[in-house]
């Protein structure tokens, strides 16, 4: 039977077991590949997605466990309006591969939603599970804090 979800502001139909992880979704049949596959195990953070503004991981939310608007990378800014974290990420250079880097943005985007000034504490608490094997840790605190200032409008 098919699901219907709410992917980036558009209503999608989906045709699939529910039970399928909704990074498989996303990925495979919504062709949203900028949401990554590390772990499979809710470890890594690779595969963070927004759930009605809040972080999870889309690895292991089934579909038929989404209970809200599903955002993605691909939805947080565009190209000619990047999201503030989007442009402190260009701004610090913050990627080396980059294969963790869209997990790690839509998890600090779901951290500024709820706290616009986050002390380093405050970051490293809410980013303690994305793992980075390239070590951009201090890049990804340094982007988190120049986005917080722009969208406070310091
Ligand atoms: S792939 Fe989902 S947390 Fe690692
Ligand atoms: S930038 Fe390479 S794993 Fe994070």
């Amino acid at each position: 039977m098919a699901t219907t979800i709410n992917v980036n502001g558009e209503t999608r139909s989906v045709d699939l077991p529910d039970d399928v992880p909704l990074l498989w979704v996303l990925r495979d049949e919504l062709n949203l590949t900028g949401t990554k596959f590390g772990c499979g195990v809710a470890a890594c953070g690779a595969c963070t997605v927004h759930i009605d503004g809040v972080a999870v991981r889309s690895c292991q939310t089934a579909l038929s466990d989404v209970d809200g608007d599903v955002t993605t990378i691909e939805g947080l800014g565009t190209p000619e309006s990047l999201h503030a974290l989007q442009a402190a990420w260009f701004e610090h250079q913050v990627a080396q591969c980059g294969y963790c880097q869209s997990g790690q943005i839509m998890q600090a985007a779901s951290l500024l939603a709820e706290n616009p000034s986050p002390t380093d504490a405050d970051i490293d608490d809410a980013m303690q599970g994305n793992l980075c094997r390239c070590g951009t840790y201090p890049r990804i605190r340094a982007a988190i804090h120049t986005a917080a200032k722009a969208t406070r409008g310091a």
